[in-house]
Order: C-alpha cells, then sequence, then structure tokens
C-alpha cells in the first residue's frame, strides 16, 4: 500500500489553531489546483455542527489568503464532514468509523497537542480505524530522547514506520527545496563544499515578535525544542549531507541520517540562552521560567568533509527583523595580492528562506579608480517567492501520495534529541536580553563563527 493514494484525510483538532491558520487555507488551494477531491472529515471535541466547521474553516481560509473564490469553497465544503466527540471515548471513533464509510486507507492527521496523541492513536486502533491508514503527526515528537523513544514505541503498536509521517513544516518550505536543488544540480560547488574551503557554517531565523499569546505552549518547550532540534537542524543536515544515492525517499533520509550520526553530542560550552526582557510577565508564562527564548548553538560534524568546520545555529523571539538565512562563508584567499579583504569578507553562499527566497554568491571585485581596492558584491541566482507553494500544502499532498521524502524517520528523531539533549532545560543560566536586539549581547561576546555573524537583513 505505500505508494497507494490516501483515500480520506482525517483531521484531529480540527476545531484548533493550527487547522485554523494553515491546514484549512492549504486544503483549500488544494481542492482549488484539483489535487484534493477526497472527503476531509473534521474531528474535535467542541460539540459543534458541519456549519459551524465550514464557517470556521472560511474564516482561517479569508484569513491567510486575503480571498475566496465561492465556487471553489463550495466544493471543499461539500467534501467537509464533522465529527465530534471526546478522544477518550470509544463512541466517538465508532461515530468516525462511520463516517469514513467505505474508506479502505484514510490518511489520519494528528493536528492536536502530543499529550493526546497515545489516546487518539488506541482509539483508532481500537475502532478499526487505524487498518490500512496512514498517521500523519505535528512536531513536538517527544521532550527529549526518552520521550521520544516512548512516542516512536507507542505509535509504532498500531503503525508501521512506512505508514507515520512527522511533519516539519520547515522542510516543505520552497526555499528548503531550493537549497537541496541548488547543492546537488550545480558541479561547481562540490570542489569547494568541504573543509578545505569552507570556514564556517551559520544559519539565523530571527522572529521580530514574542510569544504572541503561546505563553503556556512556549514556556513548556523553548527555543531549542521549539525550531533549533527540528527545522534548523534540518536546514544543517541539508547542508552537509552527501548527494543520495537514488531517488526514494529512504535514499535522502539515509544521508541526513548519516550526518545525524556524526554530529557530536553538544556540551554546555556549546549554548548560549537568552531570554527577552519581558518574557516573564507573558500571559501562561511562569514567574522564575527559566525558558529560553532565544539560543546559540554550536555544532561539529564529525566527517571525512566536516571535521572541525563549525556550524552555527542562531534562533530567537523578539530579533530586530523577521528572517532566516543561512550563509556558508569560504576561507580567506590564502595571500592578499591587492588590498587586504577584510575579515568576514570573504566569499560566501547566502540562502534566504524567509521572508524572500534567495539564492546568492557573495564575491570581492574592484571598486572603479586608480587603485587596487576591493568591494563585496551579491551574484544572485535566485531572487523571489514566485509559484511558491505553501509547505503544508506540499506536506499534506504528499503524505496523501505515501511520499516520505520530507518527513522525519524515527531514527533522525532520535538521534535529534541524542544530539540536544545535554542542553535542554535549566542547562545553563538564560542571559536577559532587550527586545529587539539580537540577544544577549555580553553573554554573545565572542561566541559565533570566526569573522562573526551576519545580520539579516530585513
Ligand atoms: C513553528 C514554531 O514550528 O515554527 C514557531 O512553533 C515559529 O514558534 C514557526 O514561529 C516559524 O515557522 P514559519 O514557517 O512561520 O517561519
Amino acid at each position: 500500500m505505500s505508494q497507494e493514494r490516501s483515500d480520506t484525510l482525517v483531521l484531529f483538532g480540527a476545531t484548533g489553531d493550527l487547522a485554523h491558520k494553515k491546514i484549512f487555507p492549504a486544503l483549500y488551494q488544494m481542492v482549488a489546483k484539483g489535487s484534493l477531491t477526497e472527503p476531509v472529515i473534521g474531528v474535535a471535541f467542541d460539540p459543534w455542527d458541519l456549519g459551524k466547521l465550514q464557517a470556521r474553516a472560511r474564516d482561517g481560509i479569508v484569513n491567510a489568503i486575503g480571498k475566496i473564490d465561492e465556487k471553489i469553497f463550495a466544493k471543499f465544503a461539500s467534501q467537509l464532514r464533522y465529527v465530534s466527540g471526546d478522544y477518550r471515548d470509544g463512541a466517538t471513533f465508532d461515530k468516525l468509523k462511520s463516517a469514513l464509510g467505505s474508506a479502505q486507507r484514510p490518511l489520519h492527521y494528528m493536528a492536536v497537542p502530543p499529550t493526546m496523541f497515545e489516546t487518539v492513536v488506541q482509539g483508532l486502533e481500537q475502532s478499526g480505524t487505524a487498518h490500512g491508514a496512514r498517521l500523519m503527526i505535528e512536531k513536538p515528537f517527544g521532550h527529549d530522547l526518552q520521550s521520544a523513544r516512548w512516542l516512536n514505541r507507542v505509535l509504532h503498536l498500531v503503525f508501521d514506520e512506512q505508514s507515520i509521517f512527522r511533519i516539519d513544516h520547515y522542510l516543505g518550505k520552497e526555499a528548503i527545496q531550493n537549497l537541496l536543488y541548488f547543492r546537488f544540480a550545480n558541479s561547481f560547488l562540490e570542489p569547494i563544499w568541504n573543509r578545505n574551503y569552507v570556514e564556517s557554517v551559520q544559519i539565523t531565523m530571527a522572529e521580530d515578535f514574542g510569544v504572541e499569546g503561546r505563553g503556556r505552549f512556549y514556556d513548556e518547550v523553548g527555543c531549542i525544542r521549539d525550531v533549533i532540534e527540528n527545522h534548523l537542524l534540518n536546514i544543517l543536515l541539508l547542508l552537509a549531507m552527501e548527494p543520495p544515492v537514488g531517488r526514494s525517499a529512504d535514499d535522502l533520509i539515509d544521508e541526513k541520517v548519516q550526518v545525524l550520526r556524526a554530529i557530536r553530542t553538544l556540551t554546555k560550552d556549546d549554548v548560549v540562552r537568552g531570554q527577552f526582557k519581558g518574557y516573564l510577565a507573558e500571559p501562561g508564562v511562569a514567574p522564575n521560567s527559566p525558558v529560553e527564548t532565544f539560543a546559540a548553538v554550536r555544532f561539529f560534524v564529525d566527517t571525512w568533509r566536516w571535521r572541525d568546520v563549525p556550524f552555527f545555529i542562531r534562533a530567537g523571539k523578539n530579533m530586530p527583523v523577521h528572517a532566516t538565512e543561512v550563509i556558508v562563508r569560504l576561507k580567506q584567499p590564502p595571500l592578499d595580492v591587492f588590498d587586504p579583504i577584510k575579515p568576514g569578507d570573504a566569499n560566501h553562499v547566502r540562502f534566504r528562506i524567509n521572508p524572500q527566497v534567495a539564492i546568492s554568491i557573495g564575491a570581492q571585485r574592484k571598486q572603479p579608480g586608480d587603485d587596487m581596492i576591493g568591494e563585496q558584491v551579491e551574484l544572485t541566482a535566485l531572487d523571489d517567492s514566485k509559484g511558491d507553494m505553501p509547505p503544508y500544502e506540499r506536506l499534506i499532498g504528499d503524505a496523501m501520495n505515501g511520499n516520505r521524502q520530507l518527513f522525519t524517520r524515527q531514527d533522525a528523531s532520535e538521534l535529534a534529541w541524542r544530539i540536544v539533549g545535554p542542553v535542554l532545560g535549566d542547562a545553563t543560566p538564560p542571559h536577559v536580553y532587550e527586545p529587539k536586539t539580537w540577544g544577549p549581547e555580553d553573554a554573545m561576546n565572542g561566541f559565533g563563527p570566526p569573522n562573526g555573524w551576519i545580520n539579516p537583513s530585513k
């Protein structure tokens, strides 16, 4: 069944925030393109009727897209069903079973808090609705290595690994697809893409807003668990991996796993944690919370290709800009034939992930005039977001088709937790930083790539 398309999408958590903001708009776009013709069954605790769910979906679509085509929406609304009930009650799953009718291969999408994963999976098993089905789950996949292993055991009691789709929406982003493409479709990169030429790699994910009403969720998670252990580590893997030997999902995932196996387990010296001033006053946040809203982390990949090249990841809330960027910085030329090249101005490759998609190469050229004095320019390979497919659209489509390439496999999930384990929680003190700054300046003093960080522009 691994390549057969799912014949129904079941959305647990249909009345929740994620469904409203991301999933309904994605489903609507899929209906518009003709890539979703199957029934969509929303499931949630709220005692709503179908009309209310349709209205909620409409609201989410209008918010996300800014407009709605009534004909397309009518088509989408006609595909929607609603089952309400408590996930702990077998009767909810009996109702789901009758709503599924003759469906043979449903995709169950768990857009619910992780505390509900086990209950829902057991409900599916007991009602027989897990049979022939796929399961898609939202992060976090556990809280640490031990809980990730436990979660995997719980899932595997009912679903085999081939049927589990752990979603990291970052991997569905157009810019990430482009990064992967650019690396392996261009042979000029390969000779320099290693420890002989690359001085350092830095990945920055800056968000110019705070925790925005998500204080309770965020305070249980913190920056490392929220975005570093998953989204940003995944970018590092795509930058560091060897070319896959084939095109199957496992060929790509195997190469990522090889990198994960080679990444040194972090120590306390590899991290600086920060907390923006005012975080403790956010609703839902514990009065003395040690949770970080910023972290800068240094990784080493102990492979032939990357030994001793530092990979830095920095992420934070309440930064001066909203942007995600990767800079792969090359070493300085061995000799200054002309004017000395300023430290930090050596060649680089820049992948801009967010908000626009861009790929450019930093180079030196001579300034006009008598003297042989240089200036830095960027050669741009890509600088637009045309035809950007929103990640949820791509990933839900892939899961319906049984394509696991962009999803997180069990071994990858557990290895990632092994790497970050020692710096989770209050392993090191969080340093307070002023909102709209680049983190705790004093604590960051000297911590970063050789020749410094490059702050993304707006
Ligand atoms: C989510 C995190 O996974 O990713 C959020 O929970 C973060 O805290 C978000 O803001 C960023 O994703 P995007 O696609 O909006 O850049």
